[in-house]
């Protein structure tokens, strides 16, 4: 097949390209540096210098044939940057542009396209949300209330064929995570209040094995949660992970000041609790993580982190 993304020089995206070329198929991954091309290259995909904002000098990079394209690209949020309206408001439109885009290039060629989102859902004690919840665009997730409601249309208008896959916090050797690991080496990873509400989390490894299985399964019009298999809280992930790398069990950071430093938007998604259930794409993507728990994915990735950056890092 061929297959184009957007966005696979990112954290997923750096997992999900070697994996297609492996299963033979014809990849095509943007990129708005030259440097990473040679990069893209060498694994064996064909690099496509463009931005997604612009739609039409990157159609001309293009082949005339596609069959399949792939969405990971988000506008970038720096680490540790106070989220302003202004901010928000730009990322909001910068995100809108990369949905439109995307899904207009996948119009024109008349071919399905698989799109991102997060599990941004609000559970209380033993609730646990599927598919059927509906999306809570509270604090920084509101940025994505527009594409929310492009991707409902599509749905229904099937223009283009989209299938969504909504991913949990992801981990993995590379992309913001790197920023979470680099705070711990220095000591200064913080557990945020009292970090006892729950995140699903999800290895980058497993967000692109389930894109390979909504590649081949192709089950147009749904939308999947993918998470891992384990319940965990921020705090237990964030312990965790500095008794992984013999660090002293991080200290809490007193929630309002997270609010005073990075804003009310940040905030509120830190502190959003949230279980959910895989059981959906186990069931209909007959996909299952490698990593069931952030015990396993974790080592794996300390020690891969440890001896090496990312590929396109
Ligand atoms: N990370 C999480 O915890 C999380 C949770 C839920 C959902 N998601 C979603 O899952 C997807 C994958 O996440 P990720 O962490 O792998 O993303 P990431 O590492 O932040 O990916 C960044 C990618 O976006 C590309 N990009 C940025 N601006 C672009 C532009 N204007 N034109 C073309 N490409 C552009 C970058 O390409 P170049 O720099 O090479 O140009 C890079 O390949 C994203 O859509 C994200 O929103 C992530």
């Amino acid at each position: 097949m061929k297959i184009f993304v957007i966005g696979g020089t990112g954290l997923v995206g750096s997992y999900l390209l070697p994996r297609l070329v492996e299963k033979d198929n014809e990849v095509f991954a943007l990129t708005r540096t030259q440097d990473k091309i040679q990069r893209i290259k060498k694994i064996g995909a064909n690099g496509i210098l463009g931005d997604i904002r612009n739609l039409q000098a990157l159609k001309k990079n293009l082949p005339d044939k596609l069959d399949i394209i792939v969405l990971l690209a988000m506008p970038s949020v720096k680490p540790g940057q106070r989220m302003t309206k202004k901010l928000k408001e730009e990322l909001r439109k910068e995100t809108n542009d990369f949905f439109r885009n995307s899904m207009d290039l996948a119009i024109d060629y008349n071919i399905p396209i698989i799109l991102p989102s997060g599990t941004s859902f609000k559970t209380e004690n033993d609730e646990i949300a599927d598919e059927t919840w509906p999306i809570l665009r509270i604090g920084l997730t509101e940025i994505g209330t527009d594409t929310d409601e492009m991707v409902n249309r599509a749905i229904k208008t099937q223009n283009p064929k989209v299938i969504q896959l909504l991913y949990g916090k992801i981990y993995g050797n590379g992309g913001l995570f790197r920023f979470i690991y680099n705070m711990m080496v220095k000591g200064r990873a913080k557990i945020i209040g009292k970090g006892d509400n729950y995140i699903p989390n999800i290895h980058a490894s497993d967000a692109a094995s389930a894109i390979i299985k909504a590649i081949e399964k192709l089950p147009i019009g749904e939308k999947f949660i993918i998470a891992d298999d384990t319940e965990v809280t921020q705090k237990d992930f964030t312990i965790y992970m500095a008794q992984l790398m013999n660090k002293k069990r991080p200290g809490h950071i007193p929630a309002f000041i997270i609010r005073l430093v990075l804003g009310k938007d940040f905030y509120e998604i830190i502190r959003l609790n949230c279980k959910v259930s895989n059981a959906k794409a186990k069931r209909v993507l007959d996909w299952k993580p490698d990593y069931p728990s952030y015990k396993e994915g974790l080592e794996e990735t300390i020690k891969e982190m440890k001896v090496k950056k990312n590929y396109f890092a």
